[in-house]
C-alpha cells in the first residue's frame, strides 16, 4: 500500500474515489465538511439534523455519489467533540475506518483529517499511526488454503497535509513497521511442518539478499558444539530437524558504533519434549518462534528505513520434541557460559537456547542486548494479551523500551527482576535449574536469563500474551516488531 501526502484546497472539487470527511458531534463543522455541504446544497448540515450521523467516534456514513461533488463517494466519519481525541478513540476511529473502506471495496481513500488531534501526540504521529493500521489492513494469510482469500483492494491512502520531510518520514516509518509486522505475522502463523529452524534460515538469508547492508550466517549444530552450546543443544536433541543458529548482521552506521543485539526464541515447535504438554490447544506452539519472527520483522523494517545504526540479529531456532535421544528429566547439561544447567522439565525449553544465544551475543560488544522469546504461560496469566512482559539489569533501559513502546501503541510493562526470586532456581545437582516452581514463572524464567546477560545492558520481553491472539481469529500479531522498531528509531537518531 502506497502512502501520499498533500495539501487539498478544496474537497467538493478533489478527484478520489473516496473522501473522508470528519464530523464533529459538538459545534461547528469541519472545513471539508463545509466545504461539501456547500457544494451539495446543505445535504450535511440535513444528514446530522436527521440524526443520520451525529458525529460519535468511529461512526460512519457512506454517501454514494453526489453529482455536485468530484469525488466518486464521500465517507462521513465520527470523529467526537472535535476536541483532542484521546489515542484510544483515535485508534478506535482507525480501525472503523479501515473497516469500512475495505466493506466497499475502495482502492484509494483520500483522507480530510487535518483538523484531528490527538492528546499526547503530533500529526506525525497520527499519520504513521494511519499507514501502519492500513498496511496491517492489507496481510492475509494463503499460503496452505487451497483457494486464497481476496486480496485487500486498498492500493493508496492520501493524506491532507503540508507534504514536508517529517510527515514523509512518519508515514514511511509507520508503513515499515506494519511491513515488519506481516513479516513476523505470517512466519508465526506458518505451521510447524513448513516454517522449521532451516526456514527461519532462508528467510533470514532472504531478507539479507534484499539490503545492502545486512549479511546473514548460519552456525549449525557442529559449530554450536565447537562452541560447547551444550543447553541449545539439548532442546533438539529429540528431533530430527536440525537446530540453527541464524546471525543477521546490519551495519548501518560506523565501524566504532557498538551494534545493538536482538536475540529471538525460534522454537519452530514446542511439544514440551519429554515433560510433554496436554493436547488441547498444542497446536498453538507453532507460535513459539514469534521471538524469533519478530527479529526478522523488525531487520526488515530496519533495512527498509536504512535506520542509522548497527544492529545484530541472533535466532536460537530448534524443535523441541521427545524420542528416544530426548533430554530427559534430571539431565544436566553444560552451557556455552560454563555454567550447568539441571533440567527439571523439558518444557522450560526457551531458556535454554536463549541462554547460550545470550552468551554468544557477548562477542559482538553490545552496546544493548534484547531478547524476545514466548517463554511462559505463567506471563500470560499475570499480564494477559495486552501487554509485553519486560525485565531489565538496567532501569533506564527498560524505560527507554517501554516509552517506545507507548509512542507505537505496542506496550509492555516492567516486572520486578529482584535477587529475592533468585533462590527459587537453586539445584541439588547444577549450578541453576531450569525451572523456579509455580511462583511467578515469568519472573523466574527471567531471573533464568540474567544470569548469562550480566556483561551488558539486557532487557528480556516476554511474549506469550501479546504475541498471538486465540480463538476464532487466532493468528499472530506481528508484536512487539513496533516496539523494537520504535527503539532502533529513537538509537539512530542520536
Ligand atoms: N512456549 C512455552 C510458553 C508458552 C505457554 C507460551 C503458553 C505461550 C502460551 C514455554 O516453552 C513453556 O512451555 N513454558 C512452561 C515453563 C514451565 C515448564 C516452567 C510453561 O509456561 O508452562
Ligand atoms: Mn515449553
Ligand atoms: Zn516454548
Amino acid at each position: 500500500m502506497e502512502c501520499v501526502i498533500k495539501t487539498i484546497e478544496q474537497a467538493a472539487s478533489h478527484n478520489s474515489p473516496c473522501l473522508v470527511i470528519p464530523i464533529f458531534n459538538k459545534g461547528t463543522l469541519s472545513r471539508p465538511a463545509r466545504q461539501i455541504d456547500k457544494a451539495s446544497k446543505g445535504l450535511i448540515g440535513t444528514l446530522i439534523k436527521r440524526g443520520d450521523i451525529e458525529g460519535k467516534v468511529g461512526q460512519t456514513l457512506l454517501i454514494p455519489a453526489l453529482s455536485a461533488i468530484k469525488a466518486e463517494r464521500v465517507l462521513l466519519l465520527g470523529c467526537g467533540s472535535g476536541k483532542k481525541l484521546s489515542q484510544g478513540d483515535f485508534l478506535k476511529l482507525v480501525r472503523q475506518l479501515l473497516t469500512q473502506l475495505a466493506k466497499h471495496k475502495v482502492s484509494h481513500a483520500t483522507l480530510l483529517l487535518d483538523e484531528l488531534s490527538v492528546s499526547g501526540h503530533d500529526k506525525g504521529w497520527m499519520i504513521s499511526q494511519l499507514a501502519c493500521q492500513g498496511e496491517l489492513a492489507s496481510y492475509r494469510y494463503h499460503k496452505t488454503l487451497s483457494k486464497p482469500k481476496p486480496a485487500s483492494r486498498l492500493k493508496r491512502l492520501t493524506f491532507d497535509g503540508n507534504n514536508n520531510k517529517s510527515l514523509r518520514t512518519a508515514s514511511h516509518q509507520g508503513r515499515a513497521i506494519a511491513q515488519g509486522m506481516n513479516i513476523a505475522k505470517e512466519l508465526g502463523n506458518l505451521p510447524g511442518n513448513l516454517c522449521t529452524p532451516n526456514y527461519l534460515a532462508q528467510q533470514a538469508r532472504r531478507l539479507a539478499r534484499q539490503h545492502k547492508k545486512m549479511t546473514t550466517s548460519i552456525l549449525d549444530e557442529k559449530k554450536m558444539r565447537e562452541l560447547g552450546m551444550g543447553a541449545l543443544l539439548s532442546v533438539t536433541a529429540g528431533t530430527e530437524q536440525p537446530a540453527k543458529l541464524i546471525v543477521i548482521e546490519y551495519k548501518g552506521a560506523a565501524k566504532s558504533q557498538k551494534p545493538h543485539v536482538l536475540v529471538g526464541k525460534g522454537i519452530t515447535f514446542d511439544s514440551g519434549g519429554i515433560s510433554i504438554k496436554p493436547g488441547a490447544r498444542m497446536d498453538e506452539m507453532k507460535y513459539d518462534m514469534c521471538g524469533a519472527a519478530s527479529v526478522i520483522g523488525t531487520m526488515a523494517a530496519v533495512g527498509e528505513l536504512a535506520l542509522a545504526v548497527n544492529v545484530v540479529a541472533i535466532i536460537a531456532a530448534a524443535e523441541n520434541l521427545p524420542s528416544g535421544a530426548a533430554t530427559k528429566p534430571g539431565d544436566v547439561v553444560t552451557s556455552m557460559s560454563g555454567q550447568t544447567i539441571e533440567v527439571l522439565n523439558t518444557d522450560a525449553e526457551g531458556r535454554l537456547v536463549l541462554c547460550d544465544a545470550l552468551t554468544y551475543a557477548a562477542r559482538f560488544k553490545p552496546a544493548s542486548v534484547i531478547d524476545i522469546a514466548t517463554l511462559t504461560g505463567a506471563c500470560v496469566v499475570a499480564l494477559g494479551k495486552h501487554a509485553t512482559a519486560l525485565y531489565s539489569n538496567q532501569d533506564d533501559f527498560a524505560a527507554e523500551l517501554l516509552a517506545a513502546g507507548n509512542a507505537v501503541n505496542d506496550r509492555a510493562w516492567q516486572m520486578p527482576l529482584w535477587d529475592d526470586y533468585q533462590v527459587q532456581l537453586n539445584s541439588n545437582f547444577a549450578d541453576i535449574a531450569n525451572i523456579g516452581g509455580p511462583e511467578g514463572g515469568s519472573i523466574t524464567a527471567a531471573c533464568f536469563l540474567s544470569r548469562f546477560s550480566k556483561d551488558y545492558r539486557w532487557a528480556h520481553l516476554d511474549i506469550a500474551g501479546t504475541a498471538w491472539v486465540s480463538g476464532a481469529n487466532k493468528g499472530a500479531t506481528g508484536r512487539p516488531v513496533g516496539l523494537l522498531t520504535q527503539y532502533l528509531i529513537e538509537k539512530s537518531a542520536g
